[in-house]
């Protein structure tokens, strides 16, 4: 078996992958030890042109590399904070309304995927596969061909892949499709998004899919291309999460959370703070929740957890401002001496900490307005204590709400209808907890992060490079 190589915006460090580290991390990092190989991307530095072309710094953890590059100043704002954040990042998230498109930016993301696979090409051995990870590099595997590169190379879309009507927003939409159909292998989170591809290569450039009668994979042509996709739903690792979130149950920000909360019941909700997370929906729907069913004022508390994220780029500094003045004023509202509705929080928390909050909570408050696949959904399901399981109210714009069936399925711009699953959520017996949880550890168990990995890879191994 020849090595792997990932590569991805953002590199995790090799303390990273030890700890407790998004479980993404931990997962690919699995596979590069299994194959040896390298992890290559941004440094997440801004640094000097001189320094930037020296990269890539190389640090040795085992039979794996982690090779990293800084961005200039100009590379991140058209690369990074630019086209990525600030055009695509919207658009594959259906909000054109705050997208915008410019041309030096489209181009700085483009030199900077040919850099950066100019960067790779000279670590790359005969017999390694490329896994690439999301919309940053979608030109890469175009770069590399360019570059000589002939290895199998496959393509991991983690966010949602818009309809074609939306993709078409993008001026240069038909040649990100064209860089993408340089991939050998695209693998989506969900159908959705694999058939919204399949149908901007069928009707915008006159391609052909056929299913390859393989689960949900496909082969499809277009721009003279032969590609295969294929659908791969991104898990976690359940029963270590379950072991975590136990173990930290008893650690002391559990008790001090337990202690101010004074019984009352408890909603959690943890997101980036991102315009697609629903966050402002979402805190109107807590808010219809206390006007509609005044029993529960006074007697259930939200904790959102949101760090700030992308803050350099505009659209996030709004929905900061939004998100401030809507908590002020639902806790302006519902507030009493001794009682704070909504306890907002703009902090990262570690990993397991999280988890044995939301092994606390009686809700996991999960509504983006749309999600690849929203991974805190499948860790709240995971933390749970297996003998008194809160319940997981979800959108059904989240990427998990195809596998989830034990959740409540809710539509994020309902606030109404999202405040009567809370009440439901809230009042639910035990008994029913305890199935709709049993339902979702299925689901998860069956599709782990290991599952996710491992079909992909091994999807990607079996191809041979089409010509
Ligand atoms: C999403 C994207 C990832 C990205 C992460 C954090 O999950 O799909 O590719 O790394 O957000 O965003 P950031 O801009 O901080 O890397």
């Amino acid at each position: 078996m020849g090595r792997l190589i990932v590569v991805s915006n953002r590199v995790a460090t090799p303390t990273e992958t030890k700890g407790s580290a998004g479980g993404l991390a931990v997962g690919v990092f699995g596979a590069l030890k299994d194959a040896g190989g390298v992890w290559f991307g941004w440094s997440g530095d801004v640094v000097s042109e001189t320094v930037a072309n020296a990269g890539p710094v190389l640090e040795q953890e085992g039979s794996v590399t982690f090779a990293t590059v800084g961005l200039t100043r100009k590379d991140y704002d058209q690369y990074y904070r630019g086209f990525s954040n600030a055009t695509l990042w919207p658009v594959f998230h259906y909000r054109n309304d705050l997208a915008r498109y410019e041309r030096d930016e489209y181009a700085g993301y483009r030199r900077v995927n040919a850099w950066l696979a100019h960067k790779l090409t000279k670590l790359i051995e005969p017999d390694d596969v490329i896994w690439v990870h999301d919309y940053h590099l979608i030109p890469f595997a175009e770069a590399l061909r360019a570059e000589g590169v002939t290895n199998p190379i496959g393509f991991f879309l983690h966010i949602p892949f818009p309809a074609p009507q939306i993709l078409l927003n993008i001026p240069p939409h038909e040649e990100l499709v064209k860089s993408l159909c340089c991939y050998d292998l695209i693998g989506f989170q969900t159908r959705n998004d694999q058939v919204a591809f399949h149908d901007y290569l069928v009707r915008h450039a006159r391609g052909e899919v056929t299913d390859t009668g393989e689960g949900e994979g496909a082969v499809a042509s277009a721009f003279g291309r032969t590609l295969h996709t294929g659908v791969y739903r991104i898990g976690v690792f359940p029963d270590e999460i379950a072991e975590q979130a136990k173990r930290y149950e008893s650690r002391q920000h559990v008790l001090d959370l337990k202690q101010s909360l004074e019984g009352r019941k408890l909603i959690m909700s943890v997101d980036r703070l991102d315009y697609s997370k629903g966050l402002v929906e979402r805190f109107r729907a807590f808010e219809q929740l206390l006007e509609r069913a005044p029993e529960w004022r006074g007697n259930v508390t939200l904790v959102q957890i949101a760090p700030p994220t992308r803050s350099d780029v505009d659209t996030y500094q709004q929905i900061r401002q939004e998100l401030e003045g809507e908590a002020g004023r639902i806790n302006g509202r519902f507030s009493a001496l001794d009682y704070t509705p909504i306890r907002y929080l703009n902090q990262r928390y570690d990993r397991w900490k999280l988890m044995s909050l939301f092994r606390e909570s009686q809700i996991g408050f999960v509504t983006p307005l749309h999600d690849g696949m929203n991974l805190v959904a499948k860790e709240y399901v995971a933390a749970q204590n297996p003998d008194d399981p809160g319940v997981l109210v979800l959108s059904i714009f989240a990427g998990a709400a195809a596998e989830l069936s034990g959740a409540l399925l809710v539509n994020p711009h309902d606030a109404i209808g999202m405040s009567e699953a809370l009440q439901q959520a809230l009042a639910m017996p035990l008994a029913e907890r305890k199935a709709r949880y049993e339902t979702n550890m299925t689901a998860l168990r069956k599709n782990d992060l290991g599952v996710w990995r491992d079909s992909f890879l091994r999807d990607l191994r079996s191809l041979k490079r089409e010509a």
